[in-house]
């Protein structure tokens, strides 16, 4: 028997239904596909612009301050701000993270040891020290630790998840731990922000790691030549530039083979990035790299 509901009850829901009748379809799909793209739950919104012209060397590689959300002096209070923009399900259904999880259970947990060390690099805020480590996940036990190229931004690190390890790199190209040193190491959203040194970075991943190497959230081109690009994250009003390369499949896949790497696995990735000046849809990918020997 269903139980009865008072006439006023659904009565909201009704009007709301009567209004959006009165949108024009067009209208109301042209709205479907702005929400659909819409650029980001918190409000980040970025946009790229190639920069094909723009000569080796002619920006500095390592310039991104990771978005608006912690700039060069690591100002604590923008962080607070961002943060307070975060919770944990909002984190955990980005599209990015939701890429670098994915891979990393998927194909990286079958592979190691339930209590791997995992070496962040370009960690960001560090959220994947808690992401990685929410019960029940295949990496729950993995010992993580994050490193960044600012002791302010690792100062904020350590601040926000006090039980892990952040290192800093000082700005230096070089992972401040030994060779061989953690069972995996994850560059997300990070190698392509390293401009033309990103052989050089994804050298030292491979210096520095005993098995595996996640490289995520990475923009790859099907069609153009790697590219300069020039990226605007708009937030709270602020809005900050940055550089970095869109490299292209081809260039890429041919650097990982130089590098005497082999790839395991690779993945779309969800995240898509209209460009301003290139004619193809540029979208991210996953790999995890191991060494030739694995064979
Ligand atoms: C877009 S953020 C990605 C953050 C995080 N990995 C994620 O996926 O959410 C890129 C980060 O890489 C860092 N980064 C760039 N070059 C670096 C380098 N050579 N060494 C360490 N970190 C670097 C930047 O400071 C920035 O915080």
């Amino acid at each position: 028997m269903s139980a009865h509901r008072p006439v006023g009850h659904n009565a909201p829901v009704v009007a709301l239904s009567l209004i959006r009748r009165l949108v024009p379809v067009p209208v109301r799909a042209r709205l479907r596909r702005w929400r659909a793209g819409s650029p980001d739950p918190r409000g980040l919104r970025v946009a790229y612009r190639a920069l094909p012209g723009l000569p080796i060397g002619g920006y500095d590689a390592t310039g991104n301050t990771h978005g608006t959300h912690l700039n060069e002096s690591g100002d604590i209070r923008e962080l607070d701000e961002y943060i307070r923009t975060f919770d944990p399900e909002l984190e955990q259904n980005l599209a990015g993270v939701r890429d670098t999880l994915g891979l990393l259970h998927r194909q990286v947990a079958p592979l190691v040891s339930p209590e791997a060390s995992l070496l962040d690099v370009g960690c960001g805020i560090g959220r994947f020290a808690s992401l990685l480590r929410r019960p029940g996940s295949p990496s729950a036990r993995w010992q993580y630790t994050g490193v960044e190229r600012t002791d302010a931004i690792v100062t904020a690190c350590r601040r926000l998840h006090p039980g892990d390890l952040f290192l800093s790199t000082g700005g230096s190209p070089t992972i401040p731990v030994p060779d061989r040193s953690a069972d995996v190491v994850l560059a997300s959203s990070m190698l392509q922000y390293t401009g033309d040194a990103w052989l050089t970075a994804l050298a030292d991943m491979a210096r520095v790691t005993r098995q595996l190497i996640a490289v995520t959230r990475l923009p790859l081109l099907e069609q153009t030549p790697s590219t300069h690009c020039e990226q605007t994250v708009r937030y709270a009003g602020r809005e900050e530039t940055h550089w970095l390369l869109f490299l292209s499949r081809r260039d890429f896949e041919a650097g990982v083979a130089s590098l005497g790497l082999r790839i395991l696995a690779s993945e779309p990735g969800t995240e898509a990035m209209p460009t301003t000046g290139l004619r193809e849809n540029v979208s991210t990918h996953a790999y995890l790299l191991g060494p030739r020997e694995m064979d």
